[in-house]
C-alpha cells in the first residue's frame, strides 16, 4: 500500500509514522511527503529518512483549484492509495475528496466534535475541561467533521500549563496515529 503524508510544519507525527513503517508496524510504504511550504521542517525529516518529498505553495498558483490539481497529479504520479494528513493546515478541496473517497485520514488534537479548528489544544485548555484528547478521522468537506475512526482521552491536570498539555497530547498522537494507520492499511488490504 502506497501512502502519502501531507504536512505543513514540524512533522513530529510524520516522524512517528515513518518510524512505525521502518519498524514494520505499518505494512505500507511512504512514497511521498508533500509540504505546502518549502521551508517546512518536515521536509528535513523526509530527506533524513530518504523519503521522496515535494513542496509547492498556494501562492505559486492562480487559485486553490490549480494548486489542488497539481497536488492530485503529484499523488497520481506516485500511485498514492491512501493520504495521511499530519499537521496539514489546509482544507481539502472537492477534487481531492472525489479522487480519494474514504482514503484521506486526519489527526486532530482534541476530542471531536469538541474543539474543532486550528487551536484544538489551546481552546480545550482555555475552556478548563478536565479531559481532552486526540481524534483520528476521515476527511469530508467540513472542518474536522468527517467520520471518527479512533479517539484517545487525555486528562487535564489543573496544574498543567498549556505547554505541558501540548506535550501530553503530542505524546498520545505519536502512539495513536501510527497504530490506527496500521489498522486502516490492514483493513483496506483484507
Ligand atoms: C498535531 O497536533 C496534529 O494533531 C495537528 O497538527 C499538529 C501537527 O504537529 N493536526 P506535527 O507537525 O506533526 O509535529
Amino acid at each position: 500500500m502506497k501512502l502519502a503524508v501531507l504536512a505543513s510544519g514540524n512533522g513530529s507525527n510524520f516522524e512517528a509514522i515513518v518510524q512505525a513503517v521502518e519498524a514494520g508496524q505499518i505494512p505500507a510504504e511512504i512514497v511521498l511527503l508533500f509540504a505546502d511550504h518549502h521551508d517546512a521542517y518536515v521536509m528535513e525529516r523526509a530527506k533524513k529518512h530518504r523519503i521522496p518529498c515535494a513542496s509547492f505553495e498556494l501562492k505559486e498558483f492562480e487559485n486553490k483549484q490549480a494548486y489542488e490539481k497539481a497536488l492530485l497529479e503529484l499523488l497520481a504520479e506516485h500511485q498514492v492509495e491512501l493520504i495521511i494528513l499530519a499537521g496539514y493546515m489546509r482544507i481539502i478541496g472537492p477534487g481531492l475528496l472525489e479522487a480519494y473517497p474514504n482514503r484521506i485520514v486526519n489527526i486532530h488534537p482534541a476530542l471531536l466534535p469538541s474543539f474543532p479548528g486550528l487551536h484544538g489544544i489551546r481552546d480545550a485548555f482555555e475552556a478548563k475541561v478536565s479531559e481532552t484528547g486526540v481524534t483520528v478521522h476521515y476527511i469530508d468537506s467540513g472542518v474536522d467533521t468527517g467520520p471518527i475512526i479512533a479517539q484517545e482521552a487525555v486528562a487535564v491536570d489543573p496544574a498543567d500549563t498549556l505547554e505541558q498539555l501540548e506535550e501530553k497530547i503530542h505524546q498520545v498522537e505519536h502512539q495513536l496515529y501510527p497504530r490506527v494507520i496500521a489498522e486502516i492499511v490492514k483493513e483496506i488490504q483484507a
